[in-house]
Parts: structure tokens; C-alpha cells; sequence
């Protein structure tokens, strides 16, 4: 195995809250253990281009607190062929990098396994992506904070739907996974989650929130994107045939979700995983996620990772039963 001497960091895929905390943590232990230091600019793309520079730990002076990705994200067609890679294979070489960090979600980790496959290019990869939708870890960074600006949104959400006595259905992002929508709408107390991971008899969810009406004068039903009986206007639509007489309205949350200050639990994580992921490559790891499970740092490889699991902790979803009346 080649000795580890300079290594390279990027972000790719959707951008998450925290993402900065973990380039910070990633280039300071670089620096700490004698390594030279490497930004990618634009994830995949920035490697095929060579839109590549060296970083010092001034670089990452100021960044710990602010959301989105300072190194930039996109989304490179050219990658996913085996030219765009042997291109990026070039970039690797010619800046001298033998390892990589790569900060993402399941596409970045399917590029990742592509590149050491084809190329031998060690990579350690840290989850970062606001829908929690990774195997390998409790937690991805940016989740925390999105979860809390769906809630942070939805309490103000319920302040005037309280004053005017509506039902609000709330779409929430997670294109293939409600674990945003779950946990947020147990934060909130909503009357209702739908999510893709439990088939809902949305008949019987119709009556339980009938019911709830002799509780309550505002009702929240929280609608997770990639949910199957469709979006915030297909529920709203379906609760307005059968119950006309209910004040409706719908938010749709969109991109909020994905901005903002990390929460201290994003950067703790981001600190955490940013640091392990470079001792990992040192010693001698690669096609490995660092994650937290149990509070205790594992590593988990990159295929059994982006398994999508399309379970969700039963519990949870009981809490919800129990708690809506
Ligand atoms: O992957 C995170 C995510 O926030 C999904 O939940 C969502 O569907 C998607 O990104 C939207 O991404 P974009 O609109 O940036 O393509």
C-alpha cells in the first residue's frame, strides 16, 4: 500500500448543514498528522476538471457555523462514464493526491466505489445528507438541523392555524425516505405523518383525525415527499372530498430545509466523523463510510451503506398513534 502523504476532500450531492464543519475537521487533522491538504471544488465535476487547491488550516477558518458546502456541490454526468473517471483518475494524479474524503450521500458513495474499483484510489467517505436515508450511522450530518427547521417552521405553522381552526398539511422533504417527516412530526405533535416506509389505510387516518377535532381546533398532518399516496395537494384534495366543511391549507417547506446554521449536534458529528475519516485512510482503510452508531465511531462499506432499508422504527411510529388523539 502506498503511503498516505497528501489527500484530497470534496463535497458532492445535495448539500447539508454541517457539511462545512466536516471539511474543517477533515483539513485540520490532514494538517495535524503532516498531511498536504487538497480542496475539490464542485465534488465529481471538480475532480474531472481539476478544479483542485491546496488548503491550509486558515482555509477553514470561520466555517464551523455556516450552512451549504464552501467547496460546492453538482451533480457530474461526465463522472458517471468510465471517461469522465479516468479523467478524474488524471486530475488525482497529476495533483499528486493518494487518497480521498468524500462527503455526501449514496450517489457520492456509488462514485466513490466506482473510482477505487476502476482506479485504486483509497476513499473514505462521511454521510452528509439531510435525510438521514444511509445504513451505518444513527445520524447523517445535516439531519439534526433539518429536522429542527421543520419544527422551528411548523410551530409558527400552528400558531395561525390554531387562530383560524384549519387543518395544514405540511410537505416535508425526503424523496425516498420519511425519517424527516417521522421524527419532525413527532417534535411537533402532528396528528397525522405519512411516510413511504408505512403504508397508511388513509380511510382510518381520515377518521382518527375526524375524532381528534373534539381535542383540538388545529390539526397537522405532515406528508413526507417520496410518500406513495402522493404529495401535500393530492392528501389536502383526498381530505377535502370527505370532509368539505374543514378549513384547509397546505405548505409545502422546499429548500429551508436544506440552509441554515448547523445545529451544535451537526458540527459535534461533523467534527467527530471529519476526524475519523483521515485517521481511517492513514490506517490503511478505504471504500468505507465513518459513522456513529451508538455513539461510538464504526465503519461501514460503502454498498452495504446506500442499502435503502425501507423500514423505520416501529416505535416511533406507535408514539405517533398514541400521542395524536
Ligand atoms: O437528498 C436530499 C434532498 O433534500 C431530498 O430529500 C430531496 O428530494 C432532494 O434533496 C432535492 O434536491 P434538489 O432539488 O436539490 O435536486
Amino acid at each position: 500500500m502506498k503511503e498516505i502523504k497528501s489527500i484530497g476532500v470534496f463535497t458532492s450531492g445535495g448539500d447539508a448543514p454541517g457539511m462545512n464543519a466536516a471539511i474543517r475537521a477533515v483539513v485540520r487533522t490532514a494538517i495535524y498528522y503532516d498531511l498536504r491538504v487538497f480542496g475539490v471544488n464542485r465534488g465529481y465535476d471538480g475532480l474531472v476538471k481539476g478544479d483542485i487547491f491546496e488548503m491550509e488550516a486558515k482555509s477553514v477558518a470561520n466555517i464551523i457555523q455556516r450552512g451549504g458546502t464552501f467547496l460546492k456541490t453538482a451533480r457530474s454526468s461526465e463522472f458517471m462514464t468510465e471517461e469522465g473517471r479516468a479523467k478524474a483518475y488524471q486530475q488525482i494524479q497529476h495533483f499528486g493526491l493518494d487518497a480521498l474524503v468524500a462527503i455526501g450521500g449514496d450517489g457520492t458513495f456509488t462514485g466513490a466505489k466506482k473510482l477505487i474499483d476502476e482506479h485504486q484510489v483509497p476513499v473514505i467517505g462521511i454521510p452528509g445528507t439531510i435525510d438521514n436515508d444511509l445504513q451505518g450511522t444513527d445520524f447523517t450530518i445535516g439531519y439534526d438541523t433539518a429536522i429542527n427547521t421543520v419544527v422551528d417552521a411548523v410551530d409558527k405553522i400552528r400558531d395561525t392555524a390554531e387562530s383560524h381552526d384549519r387543518v395544514f398539511i405540511v410537505e416535508v422533504m425526503g424523496r425516498d425516505s420519511g425519517l424527516i417527516a417521522l421524527r419532525s412530526g413527532i417534535g411537533i405533535g402532528a396528528e397525522a405523518i405519512l411516510i413511504p416506509e408505512a403504508k397508511m389505510d388513509f380511510s382510518a387516518m381520515l377518521n382518527r383525525l375526524d375524532k381528534t377535532r373534539k381535542n383540538k381546533s388545529s390539526r397537522i398532518i405532515i406528508v413526507a415527499e417520496g410518500d406513495e399516496g402522493g404529495g401535500a395537494f393530492e392528501v389536502a384534495d383526498r381530505v377535502k372530498n370527505r370532509f368539505p366543511h374543514y378549513d384547509v391549507r397546505i405548505s409545502v417547506l422546499g429548500h429551508i430545509q436544506r440552509g441554515g446554521r448547523p445545529s451544535c449536534m451537526d458540527r459535534v458529528l461533523a467534527s467527530r466523523l471529519g476526524v475519523a475519516s483521515v485517521e481511517a485512510l492513514l490506517a490503511g482503510k478505504s471504500g468505507e463510510m465513518a459513522g456513529l452508531l451508538g455513539n461510538e465511531i464504526c465503519f461501514t462499506p460503502f454498498d452495504r451503506a446506500i442499502k435503502h432499508i425501507r423500514t423505520v422504527n416501529p416505535h416511533l411510529l406507535k408514539i405517533v398513534d398514541i400521542l395524536s388523539m
